[in-house]
């Protein structure tokens, strides 16, 4: 795959095309669209996830030119919103929102903590799953991932197949980038850049290039080395080490850290950078998630920022975190009652080799808020 082709690209797209706050999150509704992407319908294909608003222009030429890497974008799509409901459970905003996609609410479009949060997220899970794919064998264009050249330790070899992170990056840059990375190639002094920034969208545009680069840097980083013995009867006369990343759990959990640690801040056109909107004690560095709007605290609907309130959300009444009925309730208070649920019960071993079992009704304790 030759990357460096995205320069002939047509650059003038971003500005007659469709931009909004929300513009490189639209392809995590991929998955909604009912397409085998594993037939040799390429342009159509392509074209319908286009109209479905799921790719913008960018990535539209990226699925047709690099098709073979489709399904994984889509799996990728599929399990950003996996891991960031999975992460955000038991907060008040759950991440539920991330359903909408390609028509977001306004708590992903206006630049806030949760769409750092996403971008970031999203970034990050097509590099793992490409560098993962590139490993099984399921790309043509990319296997396992590069030995380093100095041995892991003593006794020990490079061997096995280490996850292609390299190339999961240039993909991850590609595709997700694509919709604002031509922005910046622009001259500043063109007339319909200026009003563009006017109205804040390259503000977002360079916002979600930074926590993109960020969920992206977050994966690269968490390369960790595994080894094994081999050797008769489990001696170790044979270590080989390869380099695999983490599961997608553990950094959508890191990354849930960088949210909580995220950073308020501003663009400043003449430095071309953004400015913390208050004083920090350490400045932030690439790591450090941004954004430009305030979140409401999602305690009651309000479609101007696209919260949709805890009304009637599961919380727990004897814990203290952020499950509690108290902070999920908002000082609302709770309801509770009692619930059937299905569960199997009565199992039986049956010679030879089954387990039979019975499915029983449980009352089970459910609280909600009010
Ligand atoms: C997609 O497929 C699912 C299950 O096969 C079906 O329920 C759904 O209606 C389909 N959606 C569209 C847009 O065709
Ligand atoms: C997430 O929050 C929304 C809005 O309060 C709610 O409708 C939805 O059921 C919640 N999802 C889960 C899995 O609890
Ligand atoms: C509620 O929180 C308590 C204390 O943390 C815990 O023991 C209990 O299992 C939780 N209940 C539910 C239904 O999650």
């Amino acid at each position: 795959m030759n990357f460096s082709c995205v320069t002939f690209m047509p650059m003038l797209w971003i500005i007659t095309g469709f931009l909004d706050g929300s513009t490189a999150i639209k392809w995590l509704s991929l998955h909604k669209l009912n397409i085998s992407w594993s037939s040799g319908y390429n342009y159509y294909l392509c074209h319908q996830a286009f109209k479905f608003r799921a790719l913008d222009k960018g990535q539209k030429y990226y699925c047709k030119r690099y098709f073979e890497t489709m399904p994984y974008i889509v799996s990728s799509a599929k399990d950003t919103s996996t891991a960031c409901q999975r992460q955000f459970f038991y907060q008040r905003w759950n991440c539920s929102s991330v359903e909408k996609a390609p028509n977001y609410r306004n708590d992903l479009k206006l630049g806030t903590r949760e769409q750092a949060y996403l971008s970031a997220l999203s970034a990050a899970t097509v590099v793992h799953t490409i560098a993962k794919a590139c490993a099984a064998g399921f790309l043509q264009n990319c296997n396992c991932g590069p030995m380093p050249n100095e041995p892991p330790a003593t006794d020990f070899k490079w061997g096995g197949c280490g996850d292609d992170v390299s190339y999961g990056m240039k993909v991850g840059r590609f595709f997700t980038d694509i919709p604002y990375n031509q922005n910046f190639q622009l001259s500043r002094s063109s007339k319909q850049l200026k009003q563009l920034w006017k109205k804040n969208r390259l503000t977002r545009a360079a916002l979600s290039l930074h926590n993109q680069h960020t969920g992206r840097r977050m994966v690269a980083d968490s390369l960790t080395r595994h080894c094994k013995c081999h050797g008769v009867s489990g001696s170790c006369q044979i270590r080989t080490c390869w380099k695999s990343l983490p599961p997608m759990k553990e950094i959508s959990h890191r990354l849930f850290r960088n949210y909580k640690r995220a950073v308020e801040v501003r663009y400043q056109s003449n430095s071309a950078s953004f400015e913390p909107l208050f004083p920090l004690i350490s400045a932030p560095t690439s790591d450090t998630l941004l954004y430009t709007a305030k979140s409401p605290d999602y305690c009651n609907a309000d479609d101007r920022f696209g919260s949709m309130g805890t009304k009637n959300r599961l919380c727990n009444a004897t814990s203290s975190g952020p499950e509690s009925c108290k902070t999920m309730c908002c000082g609302r208070g709770h309801y509770s009652y009692m619930m059937h649920v299905p569960v199997t019960c009565n199992c039986k071993y049956i010679w030879c080799c089954r387990v039979e079992c019975n499915t029983c009704q449980q009352w089970v304790h459910v609280t909600r808020c009010k």
